[in-house]
């Protein structure tokens, strides 16, 4: 395997994050070949991948296609998949986990094709070598993608391994927390770059306010993540990955941020999980926290952003109690905040609509498979917000 070779490379991300990651990547110089719901497709190189790793805040796995082929049946899968020369890209040391999604007539179980695609590049490195890399589910070392579609099949090489969205800085969960990932599209959306104040009420594990702290510094978002898949195949070469860190790190913003990010929850556990990950993080000097009812969070003059992410409460038993803080966030909106976009990240339209403000845009994004919207409000100075439902 040639790791400058240019080829298809395909970037999956969350449902709904998929125009921040196409942005992330025209952002770093890659046109763009296609787009899908939970995915979208660039060319480059093993090297590139490396660096999309680094950098990428809203995507999962970046997937480097080692083969494209036609594929009508279990059998031929294993003669394809078993011609590629697995001893010069796998060492037998390594441990290798296969992933697929299947859709084809023919098979009826996902896991019967991993099978194969395990024991045609298991069998070929023993032939070629005299030993083989031992398999499972693991995703800490080489972790192979197989898309089965009809009678076409890929392959690649998943150089991200375990899921960028695990960044490594959230060793405190707290309730609920958002997945990495989703936050970083979240604060994306809102249009913050580190040039406004943004605040951040009901803050729970802090996830918003470390995405936001981490865009504000234009720090990459693997910065802390010392494993990745690429390094554990042969081609991975350890000089050119310190290169790619050392680049990238130059454009981080290192100088005090001019604006500030004020974030609070009631819970005081809630505050102590995101000052330790925001530490982990290396932004916990960006971020001021602290303990109170998200009303009596300090909003600074002028304008800026706010994002509350409040609890929304799945079964209907759950959703009753909540139903005053809505209205409370309306208020607190109205009369805290003008001059700010306001913005409600929620799963339950029915308690969006006590918030009693018009929306001016809803964005929709998946918490997991929870259909959720991100909900925008002018909130103007003066008496521009009418109250309104916006559901
Ligand atoms: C859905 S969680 C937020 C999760 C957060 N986005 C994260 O990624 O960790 C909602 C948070 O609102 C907090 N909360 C609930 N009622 C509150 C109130 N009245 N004032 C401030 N915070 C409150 C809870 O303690 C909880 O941490």
């Amino acid at each position: 395997m040639d790791s400058k070779e240019r080829k298809n490379i395909l970037v999956t991300c969350g449902p709904g994050l998929k125009d921040y990651l196409q942005a992330e990547l025209e952002g770093l110089g890659f046109e763009i070949v296609s787009s899908h719901v939970g995915s979208v497709v660039i060319r480059g190189s093993f090297i590139d991948c490396m660096k999309l790793n680094f950098c990428l805040r809203t995507a999962y796995n970046v997937l480097y296609l080692l083969k494209e082929f036609r594929c009508g049946s279990s059998e031929s899968l294993y003669k394809q998949i078993n011609k590629l020369p697995w001893e010069n890209i796998i060492s037998p040391e390594e441990y290798l986990c296969v992933l697929s999604r299947v859709d084809t007539w023919s098979i009826n179980n996902s896991m019967y094709p991993s099978l194969k695609v395990k024991d045609a590049i298991v069998d070929r490195i023993n032939r070629k070598i005299g030993s083989r890399p031992d398999s499972g589910r693991d995703r800490n070392s080489v972790v192979v993608n197989l898309f089965w579609k009809d009678d076409k099949a890929w392959i690649y090489l998943n150089t991200s391994g375990v899921k960028l969205s695990d960044r490594g800085y959230r060793k405190m969960p707290h309730k609920a927390p958002l997945r990495e990932s989703l936050a970083a599209g979240i604060i994306m959306a809102t249009g913050f770059d580190g040039s406004q104040d943004i605040i951040l009420p009901m803050c729970g594990s802090g996830t918003l306010a470390i995405e936001a702290a981490l865009i504000a510094m234009n720090k990459p978002a693997g910065s802390l993540r010392s494993n990745f898949g690429f390094k554990h195949v042969k081609v991975f070469d350890k000089q050119i990955w310190e290169e790619i860190r050392n680049d990238v790190r130059k454009t981080i913003r290192k100088d005090a941020m001019q604006k500030r990010i004020i974030a609070t929850d009631i819970d005081e556990q809630a505050i102590y999980a995101a000052r330790q990950n925001a530490r982990t993080a290396g932004v916990e000097h960006l971020i001021e926290f602290d303990v109170c009812d998200f009303s009596d969070t300090e909003v600074p003059e002028g304008e800026g952003i706010v994002v509350i992410n409040p609890e929304y409460g799945l079964r209907l038993g759950d959703i009753e109690p909540l139903e005053k803080d809505y209205k409370r966030i309306g208020d607190f909106f109205k009369q805290k905040c003008a001059g700010y976009t306001g913005y409600l990240f929620i799963g339950n339209k029915l308690l969006a609509a006590k918030v009693g403000l018009k929306a001016s845009r809803r964005m929709i994004f998946y918490n997991g498979n929870i259909e959720c919207r991100l909900l925008k409000y002018e909130l103007y100075k003066g008496t521009k917000q009418t109250p309104d439902n916006p559901a």
